[in-house]
């Protein structure tokens, strides 16, 4: 019997398992995805909120810290957008991971490069779009899901989406340990995809304090805001995302514009440049300007909390799988772990089966 724990994701994407390190605006540094890589897991660098140049030389130390295939993140609305789609074709990447944006002459482009192109998508719809736009893969994001997300539970997404497409499908929202791998290829996924769990490792950036609020918080705590962004966008509940509930929509311009000069002095980017990226997000998403700003610029109030350690002053975006983490392996030990496990699972499904036979 072949080895369960090596699918079609695993040939595609060359990790050893099927597990895939997210990206995560700000966390998803070139440390973590080496350590996820190496791990045996494939990892994503967090390329959405940066610039091309600091995309640039963070697949660099990527590919100096490891030999294994890595991905990157990006979105079309992000300033740079063209650059730095030029840059992940000429550093030859294995994969790419959006939301919407590219369109089908891009990602024939991606696939004409080699590139694989792995959207994550929180809608049945959109999967499907994604598969008829020529994507590789769709990773299917469940509600339970951190940062933005959609309402459906991972476990009726899933299958839904696994019934709707042909393309291989990996699983995400919610996913932490070798039980949920097992179940995820029981429902007929490649793979799964997680986010928070890679961020509460010992290689993630985040500081100590900031990590312990992670692991201290409850499922019912890790809610779903619309205020931020206008997108709904799973958080841990704090100081700042009470008041954002509790603004006025003069206190939601003033906190976008607070935000927008905020991501303009992270990211480098012009006013001109953030304006523009901000119209096209209002345009796509169908948002007013002042939440498209607020999203052009949400990656900033997370860098504030989750990598720059003010837990109350910034955001923590956060799946509610962080609400039964408890603690902070090294991506070897988590990975290893999964692996284990899952195997354990599904020898102990199948043994099962064959007694009752
Ligand atoms: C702190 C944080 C930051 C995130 N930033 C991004 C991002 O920049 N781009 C993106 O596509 N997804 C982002 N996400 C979503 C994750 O990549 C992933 O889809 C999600 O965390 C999966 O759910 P899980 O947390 O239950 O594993 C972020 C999630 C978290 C928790």
């Amino acid at each position: 019997m072949g080895d369960p724990l090596h699918t079609v994701l695993c040939e595609r994407l060359g990790c050893r398992y099927p597990v895939v390190q997210t990206a995560m605006g700000w966390v998803a540094t070139p440390a973590l995805v080496a350590a996820s890589c190496e791990a045996g897991a494939f990892g994503f660098l967090a390329g959405a909120v940066m610039t091309p140049v600091e995309l640039k030389a963070a697949i660099a130390a990527v590919k100096a810290a490891t030999d294994r295939p890595f991905g990157v993140n990006f979105h079309m609305f992000q300033p740079g957008a063209e650059e730095i789609v030029e840059l992940v074709i000429a550093e030859k990447v294995r994969a790419v991971s959006f939301g919407r944006g590219p369109d089908a002459a891009m990602i024939a482009r991606f696939r004409r490069a080699g590139i694989i192109c792995m959207p994550t998508v929180g809608a049945l719809k959109h999967a499907v779009r994604m598969a008829e736009l020529g994507c590789d893969l769709v990773t299917v994001q469940g509600g339970e899901g951190g940062g933005h997300t959609g309402p459906v539970a991972t476990t009726v997404l899933l299958p839904q989406v696994l019934d709707a497409v042909k393309v291989p499908v990996v699983a995400a929202g919610g996913f932490a340990d070798g039980r949920g791998l097992a179940a995820a290829l029981a429902y007929g996924a490649v793979g799964v995809a997680m986010g928070t769990r890679f961020l509460l490792t010992k290689e993630s950036p985040a500081p100590d304090a900031v990590k312990a609020r992670y692991l201290e918080a409850s499922p019912e705590q890790i809610q779903v805001s619309t205020k931020v962004d206008g997108i709904p966008q799973r958080m841990i509940r704090n100081r700042l995302l009470d008041r954002i509930e509790r603004a006025g929509a003069l206190g939601r311009w003033i906190r976008a514009l607070a935000a927008g000069q905020a991501m303009q002095r992270a990211t480098g980017a012009s006013l001109g440049e953030l304006w523009r990226a901000a119209q096209a997000m209002a345009r796509e998403g169908h948002m007013s300007l002042p939440q498209a700003l607020m999203a052009a610029s949400a990656p900033t109030l997370i860098q504030k909390a989750v990598v720059g350690g003010d837990p109350d002053g910034g955001l923590m975006a956060s799946g509610q799988v962080a609400g039964r983490i408890a603690d902070l392996p090294s991506c070897r030990e988590l990975v290893d772990r999964i692996a284990t496990d899952a195997r354990e699972r599904l020898a102990a499904l199948s043994a099962g089966r064959a007694a009752a036979a």
